[in-house]
């Protein structure tokens, strides 16, 4: 097989021949061949075995055949070596039995060493960029500040956000402290991933669509631009043409104009926006990533059909469109439906993109 760069392209706004399509989460539950290594193995150790990891990231590549493999791991991974005690808890997701709440919890935290910490990370990059020789393009990933800061501080996944914010509007200078600490692991972490292989980076704040518009502008957009320039800085340098950076703000469509000010050169975008408004609002500097319901895999093919068509056809055809779910896949959809969709996206934007 030849190697396919669709997907890098397209993050660089350069002309494809069709629109190229991986999923959040791909990596994960709804592959019966994940749920199989994962009945022997817990998911931090599975993060933690270069040859585990590698073996998950490759199946969906392999099984459904998406344009760019993702790194198996997680955004919590740097967390231990900034002295947050992590554990996945059976059927609860992430908890952090430390939580961050006051000044001298953030004082105490360190900034993680990427190689000291999370050599496994850059161990499952290179040999994962080795299995995709011939293959796809290859994601590395991190959380961004706000998103990593409301679990060290929440303790656990939340629909409130109460510790957080509280701590955000009644002590900003720890607010800020804390930010800059996840931001200087992050930006450590992420150029780690550059060096080691990663040929684009996601940056995932999946909760920001939780805060104001007024409080995103003063207390986490310039925490965010922070990592995201540092980042493309880096790439710049080891890299000819630079590694492309997706800012994928979930949530945060009401707000997409402060999320532009963030940068990246791929705005991610979830389902609660019309692919018609996102062109309206993206400025042409930047790719677009999204954004199909993910219960879209769901629906009966043909629905799916034309859910697919009105997509691709109102991103239009300009250079710059990476198709994707508005957010990570349900762990129940059907990896079959999965195949459905790349199809339609591949052929019909073929179609669109011929202008036949
Ligand atoms: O995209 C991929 O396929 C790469 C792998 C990946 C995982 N987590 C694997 C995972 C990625 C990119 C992540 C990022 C991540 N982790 C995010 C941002 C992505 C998003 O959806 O916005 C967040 C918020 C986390 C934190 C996290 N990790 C939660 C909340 C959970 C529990 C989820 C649940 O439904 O149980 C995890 C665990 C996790 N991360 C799993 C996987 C495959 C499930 C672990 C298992 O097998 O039990």
């Amino acid at each position: 097989m030849p190697y396919d760069d669709t997907f890098l392209r397209a993050c660089r706004r350069q002309p494809t021949e069709y629109t190229p399509m991986w999923m959040m989460r791909q990596a994960g539950r709804y592959l019966p061949e994940y749920r199989a290594i994962r009945e022997k193995r817990g998911f931090l150790e599975m993060c933690r075995t270069p040859e585990l990891a590698v073996e998950v990231s490759m199946q969906p590549v392999d099984l459904v055949g998406v344009d760019a493999a993702i790194m198996f791991s997680d955004i919590l991974v740097s967390f231990p070596g900034m002295g947050l005690d992590l554990e996945f808890a059976k059927g609860e997701g992430p908890v952090i039995h430390n939580p961050v709440r006051t000044a001298a919890d953030v004082a105490k935290l360190r900034i993680a060493d990427p190689h000291e910490h999370t050599g496994f990370v850059m161990e499952t990059i290179k040999i994962l960029r080795r299995e995709l020789e011939h293959k796809v393009p290859l994601i590395g990933f991190a959380g961004a500040p706000f998103t990593l800061a409301s679990y060290a501080i929440e303790g656990h996944g939340t629909r409130d956000y109460e510790n957080c914010k509280a701590l955000m509007w009644s002590d900003p200078a720890a607010w800020d402290s804390l930010l800059e600490k996840f931001g200087s692991t992050t930006i450590a972490y992420l150029n780690a991933q550059i060096d080691a292989g990663a040929q684009v980076i996601q940056l995932f704040d999946s909760w920001v669509g939780y805060v104001a518009p007024r409080d995103y502008e003063r207390s986490v957009l310039p925490h965010t631009k922070r990592v995201i320039d540092a980042v493309t800085a880096h790439g710049r340098e080891v890299v000819k043409g630079g590694v492309p950076v997706i800012h994928f703000a979930n949530g945060a469509t009401s707000m997409m104009d402060l999320v532009q000010k963030a940068g990246g050169d791929v705005i991610g975008v979830d389902w609660r926006l019309d692919m018609g408004l996102a062109v309206e609002q993206i400025d042409e500097r930047f790719a677009i990533q999204g954004n199909i319901d993910p219960v879209a895999l769901f629906a009966p093919d043909e629905e799916i059909e034309r859910m697919v068509v009105d997509i691709l056809e109102k991103f239009g055809t300009r250079p710059g469109h990476i198709f994707n779910l508005g957010h990570g896949i349900h762990k129940t959809s059907d990896p079959e439906k999965a195949r459905t969709m790349l199809r339609f996206v591949h052929e019909h934007s073929r179609r669109i993109r011929s202008g036949s």
